[in-house]
């Protein structure tokens, strides 16, 4: 079987393939490693058939969309899974073959109600059910302890002890268990009764995750993070710095313009000498009756550099060829002691 970990912080995702046909999944993959999973496929020359979702992820970001469009894969999750884009629904005791393995879906609710574990072979991915020396917490939305508990003691502990154990996370780097190590020493497995598990789990009071909102949309619809909006957008323009800018401050030159398209009070109270104020969410509709020739060099400027580079990106859709943004932002600027001009010239506002 082709196996591999791929590991971003404590999130584990894996590549699953049959060696003969080299048909090939990933599970759980993660939006922080696109590259990653690109290019074991290339380097191992696997065709990726699918993407297994244990779960509706409420921690991280799924790639599973992203993936199943490069790959041309399915998208594989229970049928309880609200997302769109998934393309196979699976129930309890479903196989998938992948060339000559056969993935066997286990639902295993309570985490969420989603959740799935898939057996291969001796490997039991196990999501966020089962993890190392723990267990999935059950305090988020569609969570259930008692359900977890029926998935834990009826389900997965009655596989064979020697199952290795491949869960969605692992914060420790233990790597991987097997069934037998932790029916032995998971702690969270030690009360032995509905009841007592129960308590227990109510019991954690555990802080939400960070991104939970997020993660929930861009999982659920298959939508874009903000940090991959922010990352395209900054695909698609150059930069420029700021000490670059700064000696450009006095040439004397009608075909590049500094464009702050911060909100007004921003600007007034700071801006770099000569800069143009025009809002961001005015950019569009402004844009043409400001800027008649779309040859002019445009360099947007914001407060962090974010949203400067948003507004370059959308200039240079618009045509205009020659927009960037700078490199960091007003915030900067000023810490860097760059100069500033403060209060409004009506000639450079739009
Ligand atoms: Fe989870």
């Amino acid at each position: 079987m082709v196996f591999e970990i791929v590991a971003d912080g404590g999130c584990k995702s894996y590549v699953v393939g049959c060696e003969a046909t080299c048909s090939a999944a990933i599970i759980d993959p993660n939006l922080n490693q696109l590259d990653r999973y690109k290019g074991i496929a290339n380097r191992e020359g696997l065709r990726i058939r699918y993407i297994f979702e244990t779960h509706t992820h409420a921690d991280h970001f799924s790639a599973a969309a992203h993936l199943a469009k490069h790959f041309g894969a399915r998208v594989v999750m229970h049928k309880e899974s609200p997302a769109p884009h998934v393309d196979i629904h699976v129930e309890d005791g479903h196989l998938i073959p992948l060339g000559q393995l056969r993935i066997q879906v286990i639902h295993t609710p309570g985490h969420t109600r989603d959740s799935v574990c898939y057996y291969v072979e001796d490997r039991l991915f196990s999501g966020d059910t089962l993890l190392i020396n723990g267990t999935g917490r059950s305090d988020l939305p569609t969570g259930d302890p008692a359900q977890l508990y029926s998935s834990l003691f009826d389900k997965l502990l009655t596989l064979p002890g020697e199952t290795k154990v491949y869960p969605a996370h692992d914060y420790k780097g233990a790597g991987s268990s097997t069934i037998g190590a932790e029916i032995e020493g998971n702690r969270r497995l030690k009360p032995r009764s509905e009841a007592e598990f129960i308590e227990l789990m109510d019991g954690l009071n555990l802080a939400a995750p960070t991104h939970l909102t997020e993660a929930l949309r861009t999982n659920i619809t298959g939508g874009k993070t903000v940090q991959q909006l922010l990352a395209e957008a900054a695909e698609s323009v150059p930069f420029i710095s700021m000490k670059e800018l700064n000696a450009r401050l006095g040439q004397q030159r009608n075909d590049l313009v500094i464009l702050d398209v911060r909100e007004r009070d921003a600007y007034s109270t700071a801006h770099i000498p000569g800069a143009m104020h025009l809002a961001r969410g005015q950019l569009e509709l402004k844009v043409d009756e400001t800027f008649p020739d779309p040859g002019i060099e445009i360099i947007t400027v914001c407060t962090v550099g974010k949203i400067s580079t948003l507004a370059a990106a959308t200039l240079r859709e618009l045509g205009f060829a020659r927009a960037v943004a700078l490199d960091g932002g007003m915030k900067q600027w000023r810490e860097q002691g760059f100069p500033i001009d403060s209060g409004e010239d009506p000639a450079l506002l739009i």
